[in-house]
């Protein structure tokens, strides 16, 4: 943990204005400084820095804070991140305070500490191999400049590198530097053969993937073999650990992030290199989801910076499929949906370099379309003359839009599906209604069997089960009251009917029932006489209950407290379960009397409050 008084020392030391100005054009202006606000596209400056108060307000979005609240606003750093930026900044040496026993946290942290030291020293070894070998300019420099036409600002600014051929070069050099060899493999850098410690990134082009807040967390390794159809594979991508999660990260989104806050806007592509290329065409918000089919996690990342998101995936078939897959996920997080199509054997690395930059915006807005046209283009000439597979694809059309949940944008995608499909609107939303009853009955099954998964014994059965086991156990059992003696079996029927109660459980109904009628309702008879008799198979001895490991309470001189306070328990459930109840229905019908339902409500939650008054009592 950092200390407090490092903490103290970096906010008394830091200059808010300074920072700020790293990232905003900040003016003077009388006491404070002024900028156009990062956070919105304004045109009047109205994010304001006050250097004496060490604060900042952006007007035209609302935020505002010290500068910390700033870097993790506009940076998207977390706190200690923002700390360990501003100690960096200023050189302050930063102070941790040791706690007196490490928890699982600290040592976790200190774990992914070694990970994340391992790939800085691996990016800081490859861009060194890149520069300044001779393989690694013969190899690789020649290879990104000459071959795919990348330049050094690029090269730089994505922090590639070159892993040279040699078996072992970087592991030695890395034991050399003192990393272990346990948090090499972990990292997957070194595989273990025989007697060997082998790279497992060889003669290899190195994309580093960065962190939200710039650190290296994993790397891709391009073959610069161009015939690695059979021997090499032309990626080899680090192996997933704590602090590398392909399904959780975009590659490209640390140096693309500002880019999609200012444009409002992401485009999503396949490759590393696709997102190079844009890059250096001036197409600036871009990120991968690097070979891996996109997850709901990466559309969530993208979201905490757009709403707006162009999918731009390779024109093939795969690409084409990616696409499909990703429309209804994207939709389904509530994003704004753009999909690009190119042709066949394109992708945005080549269609970044056939176009000039201005040429390429235009190409971009042109190719770009929504998704119920972009499905027309794909599917439109299957279905061309035959009814019953256009009536599949307007349903697949339908149900993408049923994930739509903005009504207006439903509203308005209805009317384009309209136009496009030429069927009338109120067919489509007759059809579009079905869908959603049939979504809501999937929901609802699902949620049946989450709900069975999560209370898979809810305290109302314990309670049941106990008030069974009484019954059998201590049925007979004489209760002495101040008025009359009673038996266990006699209170428990007593409250039953009192308060009109009934078992939840089948099972457990099943077996009340059976007392019930072999009393005859007249609740005088004792229980023992019929557990005695052997005639009766249907019954249940003690014995059995106390054999399958049901416990029977050992304090037969407080049963009748006992007996009580369960009885307590169980009606406080009851009426809990008829509060909740009442709730769901007067929500459901909404044509209650509002005055006769709150009445309602307040009655049964007083009468519950007694409940535990009395609970508390006898506990
Ligand atoms: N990929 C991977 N492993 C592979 C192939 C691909 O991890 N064996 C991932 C890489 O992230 C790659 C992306 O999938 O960038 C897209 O694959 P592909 O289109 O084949 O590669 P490009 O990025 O287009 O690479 P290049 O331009 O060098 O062919
Ligand atoms: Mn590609």
């Amino acid at each position: 943990m950092i200390s407090k008084k490092t903490i103290k020392k970096i906010l008394s030391v830091s200059c808010i204005e300074d920072i700020i100005g790293d990232f905003v054009e900040l003016k003077k202006s009388g006491l404070n400084y002024r900028g156009l606000s990062p956070f919105s596209n304004e045109k009047t400056p109205s994010f304001i820095v006050s250097p004496i108060k060490k604060i900042w307000k952006d007007f035209s979005s609302g935020k505002g804070g010290n500068i910390i609240t700033f870097l993790m606003e506009h940076e998207h750093f977390t706190y200690v991140e923002s700390l360990h930026y501003l100690a960096k900044k200023y050189n302050i040496q930063i102070e941790y305070i040791e706690k007196f026993s490490k928890s699982k946290i600290d040592i976790d942290h200190e774990e992914n500490e070694k990970l994340y030291l391992i790939q800085d020293y691996a990016k800081r070894f490859f861009i060194n191999q890149l520069f300044f070998t001779k393989e690694g300019q013969k190899n690789g420099f020649n290879y990104l400049t000459q071959k795919r036409g990348f330049n050094m600002k690029i090269i730089h600014k994505f922090e590639l590198g070159y892993a040279p051929l040699s078996w072992s070069f970087f592991t030695n050099k890395a034991l050399e530097k003192g990393f272990k060899i346990r948090y090499l493999k972990k990292s997957g850098f070194t595989v273990s053969r025989k007697y060997y410690n082998n790279d497992c990134f060889r003669q290899r082009v190195m994309f580093p993937i960065h962190n939200l807040s710039g650190k290296v967390i994993g790397f891709g390794g391009r073959s610069i073999d161009s015939s690695y159809s059979c021997s090499t594979t032309k990626y080899i991508n680090s192996s997933e650990s704590d602090i590398f999660q392909k399904g959780k990260i975009l590659y490209g989104l640390f140096q693309a992030k500002r880019n999609i806050l200012k444009e409002d806007l992401c485009y999503l592509v396949e490759g590393y290199t696709d997102v190079l290329s844009l890059h250096q065409s001036g197409i600036k918000n871009v990120v991968s989801s690097s070979g891996i089919s996109l997850t709901v996690d990466q559309i969530l990342l993208i979201k905490k910076f757009t709403k707006n998101i162009v999918l731009f995936y390779d024109g093939d078939s795969s690409g084409i499929k990616a696409s499909l897959r990703g429309i209804n996920m994207i939709l389904e997080q509530g994003m704004n949906l753009r999909i690009l199509f190119i042709s066949n054997g394109e992708d945005p690395d080549s269609i970044s370099k056939k176009y000039s930059r201005s040429r390429l915006r235009y190409f971009l807005v042109k190719s770009s379309y929504n998704f119920v046209s972009f499905k027309q283009k794909i599917y439109g000439k299957f279905h061309k003359d035959d009814p019953i597979k256009k009536s599949f694809f307007v349903l697949n059309i339908l149900n993408s839009i049923s994930k739509i949940s903005n009504l207006l944008q439903k509203e308005l995608y209805l009317q384009e599906a309209s136009k496009i499909l030429r069927i009338r609107q109120e067919i489509l939303i007759h059809e579009l209604e079905k869908i959603n009853k049939k979504n809501e009955q999937k929901i609802h099954k699902i949620q049946v069997i989450k709900d069975k998964k999560n209370n898979q014994t809810p305290l109302i059965l314990i309670l049941e089960e106990k008030l069974i086991q009484l019954i059998l156990n201590y049925g007979d059992k004489i209760i002495e009251k101040e008025k009359c003696n009673t038996t266990v079996l006699e209170e428990i029927l007593h409250a039953f009917k009192y308060w009109n109660l009934r078992f939840s459980s089948k099972k457990n109904k099943v077996i009340f029932d059976k007392i019930c009628l072999q009393k005859g309702g007249t609740g005088s008879s004792n229980l023992k006489s019929d557990t005695d008799d052997k005639g009766e198979k249907n019954f249940y001895p003690l014995s059995k209950w106390d054999k399958k490991g049901i416990k029977v309470p050992s304090q037969e001189d407080h049963i009748y407290q006992y007996i009580i306070d369960i009885i307590l328990k169980y009606k406080s459930l009851c009426i809990s379960k008829l509060i909740k109840k009442e709730i769901i229905h007067h929500n459901i019908t909404k044509n209650d009397d509002r005055k006769y339902f709150l009445k309602k409500i307040i009655d049964l939650t007083n009468i519950k409050n007694e409940l535990h008054k009395k609970l508390h009592r006898y506990v």
